[in-house]
C-alpha cells in the first residue's frame, strides 16, 4: 500500500481491498494490515522526523522502499503495541529480501535507535516549545503538516488546547457513518438491523464502531437502504432542505457539484417526498455515472457539465446545492495519505472555482430560493473567504447582486452544540464527531 501511494499516487482506500485479497489476508490479519498502512501514511510527517533524528543520512537521500520500510517499523515502535523486536526484525527482513544485507542493516540500525525512546521522549526532543510555537508542536504531535494546522487555528481562532484537541480527532480512525435513505428506513430501523447507534444529530445518521469489518456487505447496504456518508455531510444536506425560502416553491431542486453522489441521494429521497424533483450537475463523466448509479430509484436527472456553464435555466430553482471541490482538508481522518499530499497552494486554484460555482449558483435559484454553499474543509480562504467575496455588504452588493446571508445555524437540528456566533456553519471532528463541513446559506431576494 504504501508503495501504491508513493509510486502511482493510489488512494489508500481504494487500492486496499486488491491488495488484501492479493496477499490472501483476511479478518485479524486484515485488520492488521490495514492499521499498519494507514497508521503508516497517516503518521507519515512525525515517522520522518523521528527517523532524520535517527541516521546521518538525509531523508531525501535514502532509497523509497527503504523509506517505507523504516517508517512502517516506526510507525509500529512508536504507534502499536506490536513488540519492537518484532516490528524490526520483520522490516529488516523485509528489506534483506529485496535489497539485500547491506540495506538491511542499515535499516536495522536506525529503527533500533528509534527504539530507544516511545513517542512522549521523541516528542520531548523533537517538538518546537510550544510557548513559542504552538502550532509547530500540534502539528508534530498529532502528524499534521504545518500549514493544515495553522488552518486549523486560523479556522477555530485558536492556538492552544482546543487545536490540540481539534488535531488530535482528526489523527484518530473515525466510525463508519452511514445514511438511512429517507422513505427507505429509518434511523433507528437500520441501527438496530447493523448493531450501530443512532447519531447524536443527524435524523437520517448510524454510527458503526470502526474496524467493524466490510460495511458493504451489511445486508441494509447491500440492499439500497443505506448508504456509507459522513453525519457532517448529512446534517449540511439536511440543512438547505430545511431553509426558509420566500415565495412559491416550484419543487425543483438543485446540486450543483454532484459527484459521487451522496448529498444527492439524501436531497432526492427529501425531494421526492415533496414530489418534487432534483436536477444533478457533475462535470466527470465517471462521477455523473456514480450520482446516476446511486440515485436510480429517485425522481432525479443528471447532467454531465460545467456548473459554471451549466445551461439549466436561470432563476429555476428552489433550492441549490454548491458542495464545492475543495482541499478537503475537512475529512483528512477519512484519507490516511491526504494531509502529505495536499500543497498550501492548491487553495488558491480551488478558491476560483468555488466563487465562480457559487455565482453560478446564485443565478440558477430563483428569487426567494436558497443556496447552500458547502465545503469539506474549514480552510478560512475556501470558507468565509469565498462567502464573503460574493455576499458583500449592504450597499455594497458582491457579484451576485443583493443576496441574504441566512443563520445557518437555524436549519440544523436545535441540539447541535459548538456553533459559534454564525452565521455560517462550521462541524469539526472533536465538537461534534463529524468531518470538518462549512455551510453558508445564501438567499436571493424576491423581486
Ligand atoms: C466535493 S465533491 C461533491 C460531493 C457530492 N456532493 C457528494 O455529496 O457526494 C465536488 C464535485 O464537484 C465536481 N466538479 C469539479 N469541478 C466542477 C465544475 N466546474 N462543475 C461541476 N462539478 C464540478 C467534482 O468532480 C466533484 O465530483
Amino acid at each position: 500500500m504504501l508503495t501504491a501511494v508513493r509510486d502511482r499516487d493510489a488512494y489508500a482506500n481504494l487500492a486496499l481491498p486488491s491488495i488484501l485479497r492479493r496477499h490472501g489476508l483476511r479478518d485479524r490479519d486484515a485488520a492488521l494490515a490495514t492499521e499498519l498502512g494507514y497508521g503508516t501514511l497517516r503518521a507519515q510527517g512525525l515517522l520522518d522526523a523521528v527517523i532524520d533524528a535517527c541516521t546521518d543520512r538525509a531523508l531525501s537521500k535514502i532509497e523509497h522502499p527503504l523509506l517505507d520500510a523504516l517508517r512502517l517499523g516506526a510507525y509500529q515502535i512508536l504507534r502499536t503495541r506490536v513488540p519492537d523486536h518484532a516490528a524490526v526484525d520483520t522490516c529488516v527482513e523485509l528489506v534483506r529480501g529485496d535489497h539485500g544485507s547491506r540495506s538491511a542493516g542499515f535499516v536495522n540500525a536506525v529503527l533500533r535507535r528509534i527504539g530507544e525512546h516511545d513517542e512522549a521522549g521523541w516528542l520531548d526532543r523533537l517538538a518546537p516549545d510550544p510557548a513559542e510555537d504552538p502550532v509547530g508542536d500540534a502539528a508534530l504531535r498529532h502528524a499534521h503538516p504545518r500549514w493544515i494546522a495553522q488552518a486549523f487555528a486560523d479556522a477555530l481562532g485558536d492556538t492552544g488546547d482546543e487545536l490540540q484537541a481539534a488535531l488530535a480527532a482528526d489523527d484518530t480512525r473515525p466510525q463508519v457513518h452511514l445514511l438511512a435513505r429517507p422513505g427507505e428506513i429509518t434511523a433507528d430501523e437500520l441501527a438496530l438491523a447493523t448493531g450501530g447507534e443512532e447519531a447524536p444529530y443527524s435524523p437520517y445518521g448510524v454510527h458503526l464502531e470502526a474496524g467493524g469489518g466490510d460495511v458493504g456487505e451489511l445486508e441494509p447496504v447491500t440492499e439500497g437502504l443505506a448508504v456509507v456518508q459522513d453525519e457532517g455531510s448529512q446534517l449540511v444536506a439536511a440543512a438547505l432542505a430545511k431553509a426558509e425560502l420566500l415565495g412559491e416553491d416550484t419543487g425543483r431542486w438543485l446540486d450543483l457539484c454532484a459527484g459521487p453522489g451522496g448529498k444527492a441521494v439524501l436531497l432526492g429521497g427529501l425531494v421526492a417526498a415533496e414530489g418534487g424533483s432534483l436536477d444533478a450537475v457533475e462535470s466527470s463523466e465517471h462521477r455523473a455515472e456514480l450520482v446516476r448509479r446511486a440515485t436510480a430509484d429517485l425522481p432525479v436527472t443528471v447532467t454531465v457539465a460545467d456548473g459554471r456553464d451549466s445551461g439549466l435555466p436561470e432563476g429555476g430553482f428552489d433550492r441549490v446545492l454548491v458542495d464545492a471541490p475543495c482541499t478537503g482538508l475537512g475529512a483528512l481522518r477519512r484519507r490516511p495519505e491526504a494531509r502529505w499530499r495536499r500543497r498550501p497552494e492548491d487553495t488558491a486554484e480551488l478558491t476560483r472555482l468555488q466563487r465562480e460555482l457559487l455565482v453560478a449558483g446564485l443565478r440558477l435559484v430563483r428569487p426567494g430560493g436558497v443556496v447552500a454553499y458547502v465545503t469539506c474543509s474549514p480552510h478560512l480562504a475556501e470558507t468565509v473567504g469565498v462567502v464573503s467575496r460574493i455576499v458583500g455588504r449592504p450597499g455594497r452588493p458582491g457579484p451576485a447582486g443583493e443576496v441574504e446571508q441566512l443563520d445557518a445555524r437555524t436549519a440544523l437540528p436545535d441540539d447541535v452544540p459548538g456553533l459559534g456566533d454564525g452565521p455560517t456553519v462550521q462541524l469539526w471532528p472533536h465538537r461534534h464527531g463529524t468531518d470538518a463541513m462549512f455551510l453558508a446559506l445564501i438567499r436571493k431576494p424576491l423581486d
